[in-house]
């Protein structure tokens, strides 16, 4: 098996296959369709279409769409549980969840028809990361409400692959089956994929000499110093995968291995724009913002300029030259952390965690108040082999550097390996704890 060459032409869909303007002209018909389709069955749609004074009518090239108003999570949860879907309940065949911090969850349905769409898509994210039918693909994301299971499952059975569907948790058992199964891919949120390589070194075992040959990452922000901490330790093709539950799922864009060079939108299916997240004002590709989705195929739940808070730019297509790219997702707008007026994500200091010798990719942001002022502890866990020494000059290189670069100060605790808790699905690396829990 070859791996990191492009896709055979004779492997692409019918979809991969158009040219610009051949997908230009789908993408109208859809979208009038899309518009069309949520003006008269989605009573919020039709309520916000009025209110903005348009009509699915008006949309005659894709630039109109710019005419027409956000749709924010806010708004389908106003719906709660089902009242965002288009179509008759009786027609929805499954429904999913996506947890949110607060508040109730945001339900999200799909048509027969959405879940082909779906699989489909999918299978297709799998072949671009090198994916081929007869492989074995090992699936560690949450099997459940959440997407990821069962997105990843039938996208992979639907590209011939045969599927081991582990779910999360059971590490001690996820390593024993990929040492005895030999799946050449692994899906998996990439900071699971870390505390199962921490159980193969614990088990003793190298994870190099396993039989996994692609990651294919995603539900978490992640950095190219983590793609290279990933691929040195499990000698794979780390590769990226892009969804959300609103849109679809996993698989509204991936990252083709031939190319590692950001994510290729399935823009057949799901219209992106980019935004500016504080004006609202559409932005031109190249320049980064918040990223907005309109489905152009969803039947059961279609979104119109849905907001997705996430932060990244829109790029020419490469490895697809059809379909425009987005940059790696580097945070979220409701990520960012504003520290003494300093702006701050979580992926910077990533970077700088993984720069620095002695130190693993485990760590925590907390956040605390000290008096007036907002404070910021960066706590790292260092690696089995540093010593005292190394530990302290790592702290002194991560507080420099996150002066030097992002301008504030932080504090930096390096502890003892093992001591912070493991990622088993989604990972959150931000404590807040400047309000008192009430
Ligand atoms: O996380 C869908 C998914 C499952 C994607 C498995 C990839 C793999 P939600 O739970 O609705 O859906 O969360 C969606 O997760 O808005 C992003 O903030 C974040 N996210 C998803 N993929 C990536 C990625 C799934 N590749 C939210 N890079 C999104 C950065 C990501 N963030």
């Amino acid at each position: 098996m070859k791996l990191g060459e492009p896709l055979p032409e004779q492997l692409k869909d019918a979809g991969e296959r158009l040219d610009r303007a051949e997908l230009e002209a789908l993408q109208l018909e859809r979208l009038r369709w899309t518009l069309r389709h949520a003006y008269d069955h989605v009573e919020l749609y039709r309520r916000k279409f009025d209110a903005a004074g348009v009509h699915p009518d008006d949309c005659r090239t894709l630039a109109d769409l710019a005419r027409f108003p956000f749709t924010t999570k806010a708004d389908l949860r106003e719906g709660y549980p089902f009242g965002m879907f288009a179509v008759p309940m009786d027609q929805v065949r499954r429904v999913h969840a996506s947890s949110g911090t607060t508040g109730r969850p945001t339900v999200v349905g799909y048509t027969e028809h959405d879940l082909d769409v779906w699989a489909d898509v999918v299978a297709r994210s799998i072949r671009a990361a090198g994916g081929r039918p007869g492989h074995k693909v090992h699936i560690s994301y949450g099997y459940g409400l959440f997407t990821g299971g069962l997105g990843a499952h039938y996208g992979a059975e639907r590209a011939g692959c045969t599927v081991i569907p582990a779910s999360g948790g059971m590490t001690a058992r996820q390593v024993q089956i990929i040492q005895d199964f030999r799946p050449e891919i692994i899906m998996v949120t990439p900071s699971y994929m870390l505390t199962l390589l921490d159980e193969f070194e614990r088990q003793g075992v190298d994870p190099r000499s396993t039989s996994l040959r692609v990651g294919v990452f995603g539900a978490e922000p992640w950095t190219e110093e983590m793609r290279r901490e990933i691929e040195e330790r499990a000698d794979l093709h780390a590769v990226d995968i892009y969804g959300l539950s609103e849109v679809m799922g996993p698989g509204v864009a991936q990252e083709c291995v031939d190319t590692k060079d950001g994510l290729t939108v399935w823009e057949d299916h799901f219209l992106p724009e980019v935004v500016d997240p504080v004006t609202d004002a559409l932005l031109p590709d190249g320049e980064s913002g918040e990223l907005v989705f309109t489905t152009l195929t969803k039947e059961a739940l279609p979104v119109v300029r849905y907001r997705t808070r996430d932060l990244t730019r829109l790029l020419p297509g490469t490895a697809r030259p059809a379909f425009r790219r987005i940059e790696k997702i580097t945070g979220r707008c409701d990520d960012m952390v504003i520290l003494r007026g300093v702006n701050l994500f979580p992926s910077q200091i990533e970077e700088l965690v993984l720069r620095t010798p002695g130190l693993s990719p485990h760590f925590q942001l907390e956040l605390t108040r000290q008096g007036r002022m907002d404070a910021m502890t960066v706590r790292v866990e260092a690696r089995p082999d540093a010593d005292a020494a190394v530990r302290a000059a790592a702290a002194d290189d991560v507080r420099r550097a996150v002066k030097d670069g992002i301008g504030v100060t932080v504090g930096v605790e390096v502890v003892d390996p093992e001591t912070l808790e493991r990622s088993v699905g989604k990972l959150k690396r931000l404590r807040d704890l400047r309000r008192p829990q009430s």
